[in-house]
């Protein structure tokens, strides 16, 4: 049994004095109600540790957004996987569409921070998903499989079962147009059964694959109901604590 996995992706967003709030209100509820999902936050590097202290104790996870492959040197403005163990994170996001869209990332250059990250023992969400036009092109399925091949290339299934993989359709992210449940299952089945044939078939089993793209508290429940469907990766809607709780109190009904 897949155990559910609710992280927000802060993106470029909050401040120190937000970040914290939000992180509180995310803990004590989490706390309160222990809900039987994993829950994690992925804050701006600069409140990683700030934010670390708000969880002291808490069941919430914490996550970076990216980071370089290098352990240390001169990388100005980069931030290393042993930076973000040293305050405290779990989980590093990798591949995010917009660090591929904005900032130049490609299938070659995240498979080196996913094997840096593997290396290093922290947790990664391998983020995978096609753009509108290619999905309008029914190009879906080969474009998941470029990114799968590119980004997993190299790896023993024992090293991949250190991953979360996101599958975000790049038009469903922070547009308000979710993908139809039936669009998400069909894609994380697709994905699951390509880890199947290219590893095998229990590491594929036993692998999480979220659910990423206009995530809410209103639509959480039809699409995390899906049978490969193990969480959701939250960008706008984790950034009130209100619908972050909505979608994690939707994953915990259906792991009851
Ligand atoms: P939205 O939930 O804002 O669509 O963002 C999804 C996302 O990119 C999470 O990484």
């Amino acid at each position: 049994m897949r155990r559910k996995f609710v992280a927000g992706n802060w993106k470029l967003n909050t401040t120190l004095e937000s970040a914290q709030s939000l992180a509180r209100e995310v803990a004590s509820a989490v706390a309160a109600s222990s809900p039987s999902v994993d829950v994690a936050v992925c804050p701006p590097f600069p409140y990683l540790y700030p934010v670390k202290q708000v969880l002291a104790g808490s069941p919430v996870e914490l996550g970076g957004q990216n980071a370089y492959h290098e352990k240390s040197g001169a990388f100005t403005g980069e931030t290393s996987l042993e930076m973000l163990l040293d305050v405290g994170c779990q989980w590093v996001i990798l591949g995010h569409s917009e660090r591929r869209q904005f900032f130049g990332e490609t299938d070659a250059s995240i498979n080196r921070k996913i094997a840096a990250a593997i290396d290093r023992g922290i947790g990664v969400i391998f983020c995978i998903g096609e753009l509108l036009e290619d999905r309008q092109s029914g190009n879906t399925e080969s474009v998941l499989t470029t990114q799968l091949q590119g980004g997993l290339a190299g790896f023993t299934s024992a090293q991949v079962a250190q991953l979360v993989i996101a599958y975000e359709p790049v038009w469903a992210i922070g547009t308000g147009v979710t993908a139809s449940p039936d669009q998400a299952e069909a894609a994380h089945a697709f994905i699951r059964n390509w880890l199947a044939s290219r590893f095998d078939a229990q590491l594929a089993a036993g692998l999480r694959i979220q659910y990423g793209g206009s995530v809410k508290p209103e639509n959480a429940k039809e699409i995390l109901s899906k049978p490969n469907v193990d969480g959701a990766l939250v960008g706008g809607a984790s950034l009130k604590s209100d619908q972050f709780l909505g979608i994690i109190n939707a994953a915990a009904e259906l792991a009851r």
